[in-house]
């Protein structure tokens, strides 16, 4: 799209829910109202509402004091996919593409550009509609940290501080029960929650999936601190955690979603494995769906306004089809077809690495 030709735009969050999507609503709807004069439509619940063609013009005064508001005001959903969307056909479910209805549907309103603010899933399906001649802007969300191409997402920052203060909380317990105490924390194939929630809090033992682990070397490291006095452990566990040579283990499968496997459950594996190699007391605590909640942290309130404005900003310059990053401190973008298919996992020699294992942290190896 040339520049200046810019007249409508539409916003859409897609995937699982993340503080920090009001922030990013409201700044690109109120840089757009503000200082373009553009229409703004709000597509509810993800591509499902783009689907089902549900989208509503947003006004100034919606998207006032959602700043510090968790959740999505507009909706979201991570099980509909526009090229394989699930329908029924009879009886029997089938995979259908409905994106050129989705285009469609933008078209008729009069729509110039889609900003979709989500994470891998939500990033590979905006990159093939910039194929099929959609104009499209990414703002990458994610608690999880795992979207390629930017050093940090939005809602990172605020799921670490969460778990941060739950591992704080479980510490009590954990030294006067004389128990070992292991904390199940989200990240899907990666390990950057756990990484930095598990060194904020001090803790004994950080699993996460790129690096899997050895039960015996857990076990030694927990009964060697018994044995020292410390008569507790904690143990902070990525949920895409693994053992050598083992699996991740998954909780469920949900066909519909671009990804279907939802993890979950190797925290209270670990806590039977421990218990029964070692005989010491073991309890579990899953963090889950609490990590995705409540007020944006204020990091995460102002990288979530920096994309939000940026991502209009690009597309007023007639840019397209791109991710909004952050790297290297500093605010770019990069093209959607590179993010596409890729994630981000914690480097073997990332400083928090070196650090924790400089002061005696096991990363179960
Ligand atoms: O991607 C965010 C995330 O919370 C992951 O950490 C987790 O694996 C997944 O979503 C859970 O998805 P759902 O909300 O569908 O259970």
């Amino acid at each position: 799209m040339a520049k200046g030709k810019l007249r409508s735009i539409a916003v859409m969050t897609g995937g699982g829910d993340c503080p920090g999507l009001n922030a990013v609503i409201r700044a690109v709807a109120k840089t757009a109202i503000n200082k373009y004069g553009l229409d703004v439509w709000g597509i509810q619940d993800g591509y499902l509402g783009l689907i089902e063609d549900r989208m509503e013009l947003l006004s100034y005064d919606d998207v006032s004091n959602i700043l510090t508001r968790g959740g999505t005001i507009l909706g979201t959903s991570n099980i509909a996919n526009p090229f394989r969307f699930s329908v029924k056909v009879g009886n029997k479910p089938q995979s259908k593409d409905v994106s050129s209805n989705c285009v469609k549907a933008l078209k008729a309103r009069g729509v110039d550009a889609l900003i979709c603010i989500g994470g891998d899933g939500t990033m590979a399906s905006a990159a093939k509609f910039a194929k099929k001649g959609l104009v499209v802007m990414g703002v990458p969300k994610t608690i999880d940290n795992d979207l390629y191409g930017t050093d940090v997402t939005f809602g990172f920052n605020t799921a670490v501080t969460t778990a941060t203060e739950a591992i704080d909380k479980i510490h009590t317990t954990a030294s006067s029960h004389h128990r070992v105490m292991i904390v199940e924390v989200m990240g899907r194939y990666t390990g950057w929650i756990a990484l930095y929630s598990g060194v904020a809090s001090g803790a004994d033992v950080i699993l996460i999936p790129e690096i899997p682990y050895r039960l015996r070397k857990v076990c030694e490291y927990a009964v060697g601190r018994s044995r020292r006095g410390r008569r507790f452990s904690i143990v902070v566990v990525s949920e895409g955690a693994l053992e050598k040579h083992g699996r991740m283990v998954v909780k469920r499968r949900i066909s519909s979603s671009p990804d279907p496997i939802r993890l979950g459950g190797i925290g209270n594996k670990l806590a039977a494995d421990i218990n029964k190699e070692t005989g010491l007391e073991c309890r579990a605590v899953t963090l889950g769906h609490v990590q995705r909640g409540g007020t944006p942290s204020p990091y995460d309130r102002a990288l979530a306004t920096s994309f939000g404005h940026a991502a209009v900003e690009l597309l007023a310059e007639g840019v397209k089809n791109r991710l909004v990053v952050l790297k290297g401190g500093e605010i770019s973008s990069i093209a959607l077809s590179r993010v596409a298919g890729k994630i981000k996992k914690v480097p073997r020699n990332h400083r928090l690495i070196k650090a924790g294992l400089a002061i005696g942290t096991s990363f179960g190896t």
